[in-house]
C-alpha cells in the first residue's frame, strides 16, 4: 500500500525523508519517489523498484533543502513505472503532492475543470497538483503571484478549494515552491504528524517516523494540516481544532503491525476499508465499469485458481450465476492442467483469481485456457505480476499488500469483485440493480460491524481445544464453510474439513463424536430449514454445533450450543459477515493455541511451483 512522508524542520531533509520511506517498506510498493524544497528550487527524483535504488541514485545528487516530501506507490490507475511514480507537480512543477487512495471522479475533473492541463502519468493523484495550481492562482493578486512567496493562509485556502472537487479517499501531502512548509490532509485515509523540537514529519504511519520522535498526533477524518518548523495549525469543516499528541511507546515490528500483534489481525481489521476501495475503483455514481465490455459477450465464463482463491472463484459461480444467469465452470488450476478438458474456447472468457498473480498452477492454467482460444482474464491485486501479463485483460483487487501468509483480506476483495461482475453482466431492471449496488455500498460497514461487534475469543477458546472439526454450510455459503475450514488448519493446525451440510450423512457421520464440534453456517436463504434439519441430524450424533447465523435469529438457539451472531443481509450478500466471522475465529483459535500465525509451517505467501 502507499506510504507517505513528509519533513520540515532545522534539518537536512532528503536523508530523514530517505530513512523514513526505508522504514515502511514493509506496507510493499513497485515505485518510489522524493521532492526536496529549497526556496525557489523544487527537487525530485523517482525510481521504479526498491527505495535502496532511490538511495544509491540520490546519494551525489547534492540536494539540499529543509523540506521534503516522499512516497512508496503501490500501483493502482497506471503501471509502475517512473512517470507514474510520486511525487506528481502541476505544469509549471512548482506544486508537488504525494498521495495515498484513490479519487474516484479524477476522469471527470481531467475532462471538466482541468480540460487544458497536459497530464504526463496515468494517475488519479496527478489532478491535486493542477487543481491547487488554478485554485492559488485564483487567490492571488498579480503583485501576489509574482512576488514568488507565498503565505500559509494562501497555500492552505487552495489546497482546500481543490479539496472540494475531489471524491474518493486520499491522504496527501503538498509542496509549494515559495512556501516554506507543507500542507497536508485525509479522507479515509490515515496521516499521522510527528512532533519534533522545532520540526514536524508527516506520514501515513507511525513507523516512518518512530526513529525520529515518539509523540505523535493522529490526525482525523477531513482534518487539513498546515506545519511550518515553528507551527501547526490543523483545521476541520472550516474552523481550527486542536488534537491532542499521544506518546508512542510501541516497538518499531509492533508500529508496523499497527498496534496489532500480527498482520493476520490487522489484515482482517483492513476488511472493511478493502472492500471499500475495491468498490471504489470500480463503481461510480451507481454504475459500475470493469474496462472489459467484450465479457459481455461471454456465453459461458471458466474460472480456474487455488487454494482460498479457489474458494472465491466458488462463491464467484453462485454470485455470477444467480444475478448474470451466465454459466460458470470452476476448476482447480493444478486438475485443469493435465486433464482432458474438452472446451470450444471462442465463447467462453476465462478468469484466473490469484491474489499474488504468481502462483504457478493458476499461471499454466491461464496459459491453457488461452490455448482453447478463451478470452483471458487475471483477477489478481497485485499490478504487474505475472498474470497481468498473461492475461488479455485484468482487474485488481485493491486489497493493498498482505503479509501474512494467510489470505483475508485478498480473499474478501475477490468476493467484492466477483460481485461487481455478477452486476456488470446482469440484466435485472433498473431498479433491483440499484437495490442489489446500495447493499453492495453497505458491505464495508457490515465487515466492520462483525470486527466491532462479535465477540469471537470466548467461541476461539472452545475450540481451541479440540484436534477435529467440521465447517458446514450450503449454497452460497459452502465456499465460505471450506474458506472457514482452510484458514482454521492452516493456521491453528486443527483438522478443519469444510463440507456441504448435507453431505455428511454420506460418509463423514462415522467421525462425529462428542469431540469433534462442527462450525455451521445458517444463513437464512431459501433452503435455511434443510441447512437446519442437516444440523439437527449433527446434533443427533453427539457433535456440539456453534452456529454462525443473523442477529435476528432466534430460531437457531433452539438447536445449537452457541451461536455467533452476525450482522443481517440479504443471503446473496451473507458471505460477506461470515467471512470476517470466519477469519476471526481462525485467528483467535490459533492464537489460543499459541501458533505462530503469520509464517504457518510449510507455507509460503506466492507459490511459484507446480
Ligand atoms: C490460504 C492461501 C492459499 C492461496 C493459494 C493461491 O490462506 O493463501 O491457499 O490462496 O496459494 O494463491 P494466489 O491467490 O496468490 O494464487
Amino acid at each position: 500500500m502507499c506510504g507517505i512522508v513528509g519533513y520540515v524542520g532545522e534539518r537536512e531533509a532528503l536523508p530523514i525523508i530517505l530513512k523514513a520511506l526505508k522504514r515502511i517498506e514493509y506496507r510493499g510498493y513497485d515505485s518510489c519517489g522524493v521532492l526536496v524544497q529549497n526556496q525557489g528550487e523544487m527537487m525530485g527524483h523517482k525510481e521504479v523498484g526498491a527505495i535502496d535504488c532511490l538511495i544509491s541514485s540520490l546519494s551525489k545528487s547534492g540536494y539540499e533543502g529543509k523540506i521534503a516530501i516522499g512516497h512508496s506507490r503501490w500501483a493502482t490507475h497506471g503501471a509502475p513505472t517512473v512517470t507514474n511514480a510520486h511525487p506528481h507537480l502541476d505544469c509549471n512543477g512548482e506544486i508537488a503532492v504525494v498521495h495515498n487512495g484513490i479519487i474516484e471522479n479524477y476522469q471527470s475533473i481531467k475532462e471538466g475543470v482541468l480540460c487544458d492541463c497536459i497530464f504526463q502519468s496515468e494517475t488519479d493523484t496527478e489532478v491535486i497538483p493542477h487543481l491547487i495550481n488554478i485554485c492559488l492562482k485564483s487567490k492571488l493578486s498579480p503583485t501576489e503571484l509574482h512576488s514568488g512567496e507565498l503565505n500559509a493562509m494562501q497555500v492552505k485556502e487552495a489546497v482546500k478549494e481543490a479539496l472540494s472537487y475531489l471524491r474518493g479517499s486520499y491522504a496527501i501531502l503538498v509542496a509549494v515552491k515559495g512556501f516554506d512548509g507543507l500542507v497536508a490532509a485525509r479522507k479515509e485515509s490515515p496521516l499521522i504528524v510527528g512532533v519534533g523540537d522545532r520540526e514536524f514529519f508527516v506520514a501515513s504511519d507511525v513507523p516512518a517516523v518512530l526513529n525520529q520522535t515518539n509523540r505523535i498526533i493522529f490526525l482525523e477524518e477531513e482534518d487539513l494540516v498546515v506545519v511550518e518548523k515553528d507551527s501547526i495549525y490543523i483545521e476541520n469543516g472550516g474552523s481550527e481544532v486542536k488534537r491532542e499528541e499521544s506518546l508512542i511507546e510501541w516497538t518499531i515490528e509492533d508500529a508496523e503491525k499497527g498496534g496489532y500483534e500480527h498482520f493476520m489481525l490487522k489484515e482482517i481489521h483492513e476488511e472493511p476499508k478493502a472492500i471499500r476501495d475495491t468498490l471504489m475503483g470500480y463503481l461510480t455514481e451507481g454504475r459500475i465499469n470493469l474496462g472489459l465490455d467484450f465479457i459481455v459477450d461471454a456465453e459461458s465464463i471458466l474460472l480456474v485458481a487455488c487454494g482460498t482463491s479457489y474458494y472465491a472463484a466458488l462463491c464467484g459461480k453462485y454470485i455470477i450465476e444467480n444475478l448474470a444467469k451466465i454459466p460458470v465452470r470452476i476448476e482447480v488450476a493444478s486438475e485443469f492442467n493435465y486433464s482432458d478438458f474438452v472446451l470450444d474456447g471462442s465463447k467462453v472468457v476465462a478468469m484466473a483469481i490469484t491474489q499474488s498473480g504468481e502462483t504457478a498452477d493458476t499461471l499454466t492454467a491461464l496459459k491453457k485456457a488461452k490455448g482453447y482460444g478463451c478470452k483471458t482474464v487475471a483477477i489478481t491485486n497485485v499490478l504487474g505480476s505475472s498474470a497481468t501479463r498473461l492475461a488479455d485483460e485484468t482487474i485488481y483487487s485493491r486489497a493493498g499488500p498482505e503479509i501474512g501468509v494467510a489470505a483475508t483480506k485478498s480473499f474478501i476483495t475477490q468476493l467484492t469483485i466477483f460481485y461487481l461482475l455478477g452486476l456488470f453482466l446482469s440484466k435485472m431492471p433498473a431498479s433491483v440493480f440499484a437495490e442489489h449496488i446500495n447493499e453492495l455500498k453497505r458491505m464495508p460497514q457490515i465487515a466492520q460491524r462483525v470486527l466491532d461487534e462479535v465477540n469471537i475469543q470466548k467461541h476461539a477458546r472452545y475450540l481451541s481445544k479440540y484436534e477435529h472439526t467440521f465447517f458446514v454450510g450450503r449454497g452460497i455459503n459452502l465456499p465460505i464453510s471450506l474458506e472457514g475450514a482452510l484458514k482454521l488448519k492452516e493456521i491453528s493446525y486443527i483438522h478443519a474439513e469444510g463440507y456441504a451440510a448435507g453431505e455428511l450423512k454420506h460418509g463423514p457421520f462415522a467421525l462425529l463424536t462428542e469431540d469433534t464440534p462442527v462450525i455451521a453456517i445458517l444463513t437464512r436463504d431459501d433452503i435455511y430449514e434443510k441447512t437446519l434439519g442437516n444440523v439437527k441430524e449433527i446434533k443427533a450424533r453427539g457433535s456440539p454445533v456453534i452456529a454462525i447465523a443473523e442477529e435476528d435469529d432466534e430460531e437457531v438457539e433452539k438447536y445449537v450450543d452457541d451461536v455467533i451472531r452476525v450482522p443481517r443481509t440479504s443471503a446473496l450478500f451473507s458471505p460477506i459477515p461470515n467471512t470476517v466471522a470466519l477469519h476471526l475465529l481462525a485467528y483467535w483459535t490459533a492464537k489460543e493455541r499459541g501458533c505462530e500465525i503469520d509464517k504457518p509451517r510449510n507455507l509460503a505467501k506466492s507459490v511459484t511451483v507446480e
